[in-house]
Formats: C-alpha cells, sequence, structure tokens
C-alpha cells in the first residue's frame, strides 16, 4: 500500500497558518486517496531541539493529538502518533546523520533563522534537526509528504539524503515528493505580513490559534495589518497584507481570488474583515467544541496506542533492514 506521512511540533498552539497550510490539506487528503495508508505524529523529539518545560511539552502533546482529531483527521483512515514512542525515528536518524553533510546542514534558512534567535547558545539537536525529519520520513517510504512552503527545503534534503544512501545500500529508501498547497502554504503574520504566521513570534497579534474565543479571532483579524489602497485584490507582490487575508478566507471558503474579489467590488477593509472574521469563527468553532470533549478523554489514548503499535511495526522493520544493509550488529535477517 502507498503511503503518505507528515508532522507537526508540539511548540505552541496550532495556528491559522499551521491550520490551514497542512491540518486541513490531511484532511481533505485522507478522503481523496484512500488508497493510502496515513501516518501523521506529532513531532516531539523536534521541539525539545529548543528547550521546554516539562509541563508545557506534555499538555502540548496532548493538544496537538485532540486538535488533530478535533479537525476532522480520522482515526480509522490515519495512523496517528508521538514520534518519541516509535524509537526506530531516533535510530533511524544517527545512520542518516552518518550519510549528511555540514555543509547541506548549515545552509537551511531554518536552522540559520533559528540559530540566530539562541541567546543561550545553538544545540547540536537543532542543527541537526533535518536529519531527524528525514528519518521521520524515510523510515516509512511515503510517496508523499503533505507540508507548509517552509518546510520545501528540508524535503529536498530528505530526497538528497534517501538518493545517498539509496546508492550506497541498494535502493533501500522511497524517495518522496513533498505535496504543497497551490493556495494556502504560506499563511502570513497578520502584524507584518512578510514574514510567516509562526507559534514561535512572541507577538500574539500576529496569529489566530485555534483555540482563541470569539473575540479574540474577530479583534485579530480587524486589526491585521492591510495598506492604504482600500480594495479587495489579490496582489501576493504589492499589497501582502489584503492578499494574506484574502489566501485566508480562500482556503476556508474554497472561492477563488476572482469571484472574492467580484463579492467585495466597492466595498472596504471594514466590511471584508467583518465577514472574514465571523468566516473563521464559524470554522474553528465546531473544532473548538470536538476538541473541549476530546482533550480528556479515554478516546485520545486509545487512538495515540492504536497508531504507536501500527508505527512501531512498519519502522521497526524499516531499521532493522537498514542495519544489515549498514553491517551493524549480527545478521537479523
Ligand atoms: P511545523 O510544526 O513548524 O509546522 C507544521 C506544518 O505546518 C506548516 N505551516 C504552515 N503552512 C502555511 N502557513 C504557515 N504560516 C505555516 N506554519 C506552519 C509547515 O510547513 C508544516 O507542514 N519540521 C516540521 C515538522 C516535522 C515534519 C516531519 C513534517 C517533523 N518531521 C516529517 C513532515 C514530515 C515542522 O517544524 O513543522
Amino acid at each position: 500500500m502507498k503511503r503518505i506521512l507528515s508532522g507537526i511540533q508540539p511548540t505552541g498552539s496550532i495556528n491559522l497558518g499551521t491550520y490551514l497550510g497542512s491540518v486541513k490539506n490531511f484532511v481533505k487528503l485522507q478522503d481523496k486517496m484512500p488508497d493510502y495508508e496515513f501516518f501523521i505524529f506529532i513531532a516531539d523529539l523536534h521541539a525539545i531541539t529548543i528547550h521546554k518545560d516539562k509541563q508545557f511539552l506534555r499538555k502540548k502533546i496532548k493538544e496537538l493529538a485532540a486538535l488533530y482529531v478535533a479537525c476532522g483527521l480520522d482515526p480509522e483512515k490515519v495512523n496517528l502518533f508521538i514520534q518519541s514512542e516509535v524509537p526506530a525515528h531516533s535510530q533511524m536518524q544517527y545512520i542518516l546523520q552518518c550519510n549528511a553533510y555540514m555543509g547541506e546542514l548549515e545552509r537551511m534558512t531554518q536552522f540559520k533563522d533559528k540559530a540566530k534567535k539562541q541567546e543561550k547558545g545553538v544545540t547540536v539537536g537543532l542543527f541537526s534537526y533535518p536529519t531527524l525529519m528525514a528519518a521521520d520520513i524515510l523510515i516509512y517510504d511515503p510517496d508523499y509528504v503533505p507540508v507548509g512552503k517552509d518546510q520545501k527545503q528540508h524535503l529536498e534534503l530528505t530526497r538528497d539524503i534517501a538518493n545517498r544512501v539509496n546508492n550506497k545500500y541498494n535502493d533501500i529508501f522511497t524517495v518522496p515528493e513533498p505535496l504543497i498547497a497551490e493556495i494556502g502554504a504560506k499563511i502570513q503574520s497578520l502584524t507584518d505580513p512578510t514574514m510567516k504566521m509562526s507559534k514561535s513570534d512572541p507577538n500574539d497579534k500576529s496569529r489566530i490559534d485555534m483555540l482563541d474565543p470569539e473575540n479574540i479571532i474577530k479583534k485579530r483579524i480587524k486589526s491585521a495589518m492591510t495598506d492604504s489602497i482600500g480594495t479587495i485584490k489579490y496582489d501576493p507582490e504589492n499589497r501582502p497584507g489584503i492578499s494574506n487575508l484574502l489566501t485566508i478566507y480562500s482556503v476556508i471558503t474554497n472561492m477563488s481570488f476572482k469571484d472574492i474579489e467580484k463579492k467585495y467590488e466597492g466595498i472596504g477593509y471594514k466590511d471584508f474583515k467583518e465577514d472574514l472574521g465571523e468566516i473563521v469563527y464559524q470554522e474553528l468553532k465546531p473544532i473548538q467544541e470536538r476538541f473541549n470533549n476530546l482533550i480528556n478523554s479515554e478516546e485520545l489514548d486509545d487512538i495515540l496506542d492504536k497508531g504507536r503499535d501500527r508505527a512501531n511495526q512498519v519502522a521497526s522493520i524499516k531499521v532493522n533492514k537498514l542495519m544489515d544493509r549498514v553491517g551493524l550488529g549480527r545478521k537479523r535477517r
């Protein structure tokens, strides 16, 4: 069976960017591609590349699991699991690290951006992060990896590592393709539309979190940065603010930019933002209701146990196979 895999870090609350750029896409794919086996995980090992308080991390792992399901991921169709509960990811990472070069990791833009912000020094984990991501992916032989635009470079590195290891060890990995949505793959910050909406942005006003209450959702949209032109037109180069809001509108309603522009001809930002605030709220409200029912339920643990068991089954076979090809330990098969 062909496979699709993706993950999200439990570093903060999921925001509208992560939801529209990735989770909403997973939900569409699970229904559109029933012939594929899905692996969607909580990338908790990635979250500790920058120190996190223990209680905070545990809470965020659980919240992300509940949000995945609340957003519509169907545990019958998707193996949902926590990365650290599948030890083969770390084993695989080590072998891949021995097949990755310092120079290529130093070129990763996300590493450069994050490293700049570290006051207490940059951990080796932050540096080698893309090799863990490559391990997460290659261990399951997925054909497709749905991600937002910011992960494209990591996917390219994963493909390079896969080809390198395939050449050395006789075609062991499927070389995966990124699956990047045409619209919504990069939702921008509400306060600086030239930057990505990010859970690590210290300015809360820059984003909408999935669990934000109605008044905050509407306030954030109302105060989103636009420009002084005042017309509703998609022009990301010259008018990134209004274009970002149009993107959010389009991904949620499935309306094309042209149709939205036509609908708001002669109408100003105030009314457009009021409508968009309501649209975002109506999208998040049922998700929040499902989240509240799930967060303390046993159902969530059962889903994660089932996902963990299936992931371990697939991953341990793969890592053992690679260890054999490399010549590690005694022959297992
Ligand atoms: P993370 O946790 O930063 O983001 C999760 C997913 O959401 C997408 N995304 C966005 N899309 C559109 N607009 C935005 N503003 C926005 N912000 C985030 C990201 O592109 C991503 O798809 N390293 C990964 C997690 C990971 C992973 C993997 C993903 C670990 N291993 C293996 C795929 C396969 C990360 O930090 O994503």
